[in-house]
């Protein structure tokens, strides 16, 4: 049967992180790890595949920041531009580019986007009355605004969203409004703003979402979606969409393009979207590429937009992303969002504000060795459909009983026992018996479940199944014995060091997504030097080959490293 992927390109975006603080594990394992594994996956398929990804540097989350540290934005933003983008890369997560939204050409390409869509009649011009803070002379929207939610009742809920309930709001919805600048309750006052009748996109939405349909035509797999945005997207439209105001008044944005609008900046979650694609024309124009290919119909041709994000993002990607895509008419429609839950620690929520959080950039620092590590646990616990929670006490478990005892056991034995027995030249293969069978057909299962489960976003699971190649092959050599076998007959001991030898290539091959590093470490002791994903070849390490001496891919990790994190934690937090 043809691959049904066998034509497909991909552009592949992780959700622009706001450029007001570091990276946490959090964002990690629910966005850019996976997103990363994903891409690497498809490149060893050497599918054509752009990944992007930069920072996210307007809107009330800069500002509030700013004003809490007595910066300007500007400092704000190129202080953790710089910081995020170093962590990233030293995670191994391999954008094509990292780009950020102050960049002048981001703001000619939002703006282009804007007067296009305006000339074109998709936006509403209309003045209302709106929330004012007069101390500070200033316009109240999103984060500048808390009330309590209409729908939960609960406190302290934004001017755009409660984070409680999820309810999408307007600063008009909240009980008690007050400003978030001075403390007070704000007044109203007359102002004019551009809206996106979302209303007027339901229908086709509703199908799309459900069907993978627009206009009779079928664009993505709705089976290949997670529940969660089906459900979340179902339930926002079926509640009815509202108009939305695509604009602010606010200094610190994107100018709105035309006359008449002083004053006025792009809403944040019109101008970051388009983020991917001012990084795809920045990364085009430097490696003398066509950006179009990525992202317009006409030239995209059969290309897949894939928006890695986390929950709280489905509504900006699976919704107003899209109708502002299809309204322009050149782009393509996102063909998959794999959105992620929430991961906690220790027991409680990820808070900035509260500094509990273990950020990306210090544990890189504290351990620089250690990425793999950190990218298998991440990995293994990723909070794909539920909620899920990083311990230092599961870090630890992890790392010893999978990585040391299951994954670096494996290799260290079988390259010891090579180094011993044949001073380091792989063996001769003879006649396979059943249980030989049985691990090469493992083997193939394996990968094929291993490719199956990338395929369709469930990162996790995927891991999993890498993980098994090594159990087998720690049970089969259990099995077979060569330690004792070696006394009395030396030919079989060739064979299953042959096959262990076909075990450590498979991992070197199919933990490459996962643990770069790792991989090619092995792939170095084994003389190897592959990076296909297996279909063109089987992998196998030929007799004869010299392996190198054997050494420790991963350390057991001590009960004091776990105290000393987690009082790091407590201590650090407010
Ligand atoms: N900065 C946003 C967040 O952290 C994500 C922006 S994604 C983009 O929630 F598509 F808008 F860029
Ligand atoms: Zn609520």
């Amino acid at each position: 049967m043809k691959n049904k992927q066998s034509n497909s390109s991909y552009t592949v975006t992780a959700a622009l992180p706001y450029a007001n603080g570091p990276i946490h594990l959090g964002h990690v394992s629910g966005v850019y790890l996976p997103a990363d594994i994903y891409v690497r996956y498809l490149r060893m398929k050497k599918k054509d595949v752009l990944f992007l990804c930069g920072s996210d540097e307007h809107g009330a989350a800069i500002t509030l920041r700013a004003k809490k540290e007595g910066v300007t934005p500007k400092q704000i933003v190129d202080k953790y531009h710089g910081i995020i983008k170093k962590s990233f890369s030293d995670l191994g997560i391999s954008f094509d580019v990292f780009h950020r939204t102050s960049e002048e050409s981001h703001h000619k390409t939002a703006q282009e986007f804007f007067e296009k869509l305006w000339k074109d009649g998709k936006f509403i011009e209309k003045k209302s009355e709106q929330y004012f803070d007069q101390k500070h002379q200033q316009f109240l929207a999103d984060r500048y605004i808390t009330g309590t939610c209409p729908k939960c009742q609960t406190d302290g809920a934004y001017g755009d969203q409660c984070e409680s309930c999820g309810a999408d709001l307007s600063p008009m919805d909240l009980i008690s409004p007050t400003s978030t600048l001075s403390g007070e309750k704000p007044v109203l006052k007359e102002t004019k703003h551009w809206y996106l009748p979302m209303d007027r996109h339901e229908e086709w939405l509703r199908e799309w979402v459900r069907d993978g349909v627009v206009d009779g035509e079928q664009f993505h797999n709705p089976k290949e979606w997670r529940n969660q945005v089906i459900g979340q997207c179902l339930s926002w439209i079926d509640g009815g969409l509202r108009p939305r105001a695509m604009t602010r008044d606010l200094d610190w944005g994107v100018k709105v393009p035309i006359e008449n609008a002083e004053g006025k900046v792009l809403y944040v979650w019109l101008d970051a979207p388009i983020g991917y694609i001012s990084a795809t024309k920045h990364w085009a124009e430097q490696n003398n590429k066509d950006w179009k290919k990525y992202w317009c119909k006409k030239e995209a041709n059969n290309r897949r937009l894939i928006h890695f994000i986390g929950k709280d993002n489905i509504v900006f990607h699976a919704i107003i992303f899209p109708i502002l895509l299809k309204d322009h008419g050149e782009f393509i429609l996102p063909y998959n969002v794999p959105s992620s839950e929430f991961l906690n620690l220790e027991g409680d929520k990820f808070s900035t504000s509260k500094n509990w959080a273990v950020w990306l950039h210090e544990y890189l620092s504290s351990y620089p060795d250690k990425e793999d590590e950190l990218r298998y646990v991440l990995t293994a616990i990723a909070p794909e459909s539920k909620d899920a929670e990083f311990t230092w006490k599961e870090y630890q478990a992890r790392v010893n009983n999978e990585l040391v005892a299951i994954f670096g056991n494996f290799i260290n034995r079988t390259v010891v026992l090579i180094n011993k027995y044949y001073d380091g030249i792989a063996p001769k293969r003879h006649e396979l018996t059943e249980k030989d069978n049985e691990l090469i057909d493992s083997l193939n299962l394996a990968k094929e479940k291993i490719a199956k489960n990338l395929e369709l976003y469930r990162i996790r699971e995927a891991q999993l199944e890498a993980m098994n190649i090594a159990r087998a092959g720690n049970k089969y050599l259990a099995e077979q014995e060569p330690w004792k076998v070696i006394k009395t007959d030396e030919q079989r001991v060739e064979t299953v060091l042959s096959l262990s030898l076909q075990v450590c290539a498979t991992l070197s091959i199919a933990f490459y997504p996962f643990l770069p590093k790792t991989a090619l470490r092995i792939q170095k002791l084994l003389g190897l030097n592959e990076c296909y994903w297996f279909e063109e070849k089987s992998v196998c390490v030929e007799a004869g080959a010299l392996i190198e001496k054997p050494e420790m891919l991963f350390k057991k990790i001590e009960d004091d490293f776990v105290d000393k994190e987690r009082e790091r934690l407590k201590l650090s937090s407010k």
